[in-house]
């Protein structure tokens, strides 16, 4: 049984390193990309506060062409395919770039998969230059996330790049 729980004294960002702590131990080894998906979407889960969806679309180009599809995440279902530059996650594919979202609802082409939503943090993974996947949470607060966020989820993204 894997027993990773916050801390609850922890400071934001305290809570992820912790988070990306026991991201690391998770992954470390395994070879299987969506097993370590889906670990670590439940752990941001359980780690961060106030989500409503917390999990992963992959880069694909099993159409011909490069785009996003859903891969393991935590929360309602979701859009399965997002075109690289439409919406939050596919606008941070784009673009190689973490998009911070206070107010979804002022993003052009924001993509709602709940409507819960009222802001976003999605961060690319990033393997030899190449973005392989976008790590995305969903809250159902607004101007939820802030810096210490983003660099959170950057710091977890880089130990997740040659794991996903
Ligand atoms: N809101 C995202 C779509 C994915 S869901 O939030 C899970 C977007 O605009 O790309």
């Amino acid at each position: 049984m894997y027993d990773f729980k916050p801390s609850p004294d922890a400071d934001s960002a305290e809570s992820y390193r912790l988070l990306v702590d026991a991201a690391d131990s998770l992954t470390s080894g395994e070879p299987d990309a969506i097993a370590n998906m889906a670990n670590v979407a439940a752990l941001i889960w359980e780690f961060i506060p106030d989500l409503n969806w917390a999990g992963f679309y992959r880069m694909t180009e099993d159409r011909g062409e490069p785009e996003l599809v859903l891969g393991p995440f935590v929360g309602r279902p979701a859009c399965i395919r997002i075109p690289l530059g439409q919406g939050v996650c596919g606008t941070a594919a784009a673009q190689a770039k973490t998009q911070l979202i206070e107010d979804v609802h002022a993003f052009p082409g924001h993509i709602a998969c709940d409507a819960a939503s009222q802001s976003e943090l999605v961060v690319p993974v990033v393997r030899d230059g190449c973005v392989i996947a976008v790590i995305d949470c969903d809250s159902p607060l607004p101007a939820r996330f802030n810096q210490d966020d983003a660099a959170g989820l950057e710091r977890l993204a880089e130990v997740l790049a040659d794991r996903v």
